[in-house]
């Protein structure tokens, strides 16, 4: 199949030409409507027994608060989006085979949710290597659309040596250059370079659908990585004790890419 694998690795030479220029790259309907269609009723639960709010108290308080009783990847669907084929290969074409997982978050945010500021995502690592990526995977699992609000990016600015706060005083403010993605099929993913700054700009009408959105994070191996969350290595373990690579990607859940959690991580 010598002309199939020409044009694919054309198509993954392309793909990573434009991701490491513009910092971001939309995948329209990754993830199948049979995923989608479990990841939903999950989101739900996720919020609605208490089981996000659990997890926030825990990762602002540790000492007063324990881990919930389920993480978001003990989540049968959420864990198949973790390691969704199609995912972790478009993540391999960008950072390389190694990477391994950082974290996940699951939210159903409310119509009229207010915008989240210009900022990005970007944790440092111990060896204080810019070059080093970290790839955050934003599930859109309803699309996105004139209800639900927006994502502009700013290409190229993940290149920009740059606090992750350092435009929050634009607020949600239009800026020149930006990329606006406001239209998006169900079960949609785009991939953005950690470093790449971003925001949520409101729906318009101020008021429409929930959006249901997973965003999980992860970092190319090479150093070690700050971790988010004071229970990062239960996270690690139960992902490992469920198997969710299949073993077939070895680097995924290793501890040995994260230092210490620290309370200002
Ligand atoms: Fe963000």
């Amino acid at each position: 199949m010598p002309l199939f694998l020409e044009g694919r690795e054309a198509l993954d030479a392309a793909r990573r030409d434009q991701f490491a220029e513009s910092g971001f790259l939309v995948l329209p309907g990754l993830l199948p409507e049979p995923l989608r269609s479990r990841l939903v009723p999950e989101v739900d639960r996720w919020v609605d027994e208490g089981l996000r709010a659990r997890s926030i108290a825990a990762c602002a308080d540790p000492v007063a608060h324990d881990p919930p009783p389920v993480l978001e990847l003990e989540l049968p669907a959420h864990g198949e989006l973790l390691t969704h084929r199609p995912l972790l290969r478009a993540l391999a074409e960008l950072m390389g085979p190694s990477f391994v997982f950082h974290h996940l978050h699951s939210d159903r945010q409310s119509p009229g949710i207010a915008g989240k500021p210009w900022h990005h995502d970007y944790e440092p690592n111990d060896r204080a290597d810019p070059s080093l990526l970290m790839v955050h995977a934003l599930h859109y699992l309803g699309g996105l659309d004139e209800t639900v609000g927006s994502l502009a990016v700013l290409p190229g600015s993940h290149r920009d040596s740059a606090d992750k706060t350092a435009l929050v005083h634009l607020g949600t403010a239009e800026l020149p250059g930006e990329v606006v993605i406001d239209r998006l099929p169900a079960g949609s993913t785009v991939l953005l370079n950690s470093a790449l700054f971003h925001t949520r700009r409101p729906a318009p009408t101020g008021s429409g659908h929930p959006r249901y959105f997973v965003d999980a994070s992860y970092c190319q191996v090479g150093a070690r990585w700050r971790p988010v969350k004071p229970f990062w290595r239960q996270m690690l373990a139960r992902a490992r004790a469920l198997d969710l690579d299949r073993g077939r990607w070895p680097e995924l859940f290793a501890d040995r890419h994260f230092t210490e959690y620290t309370a200002t991580g």
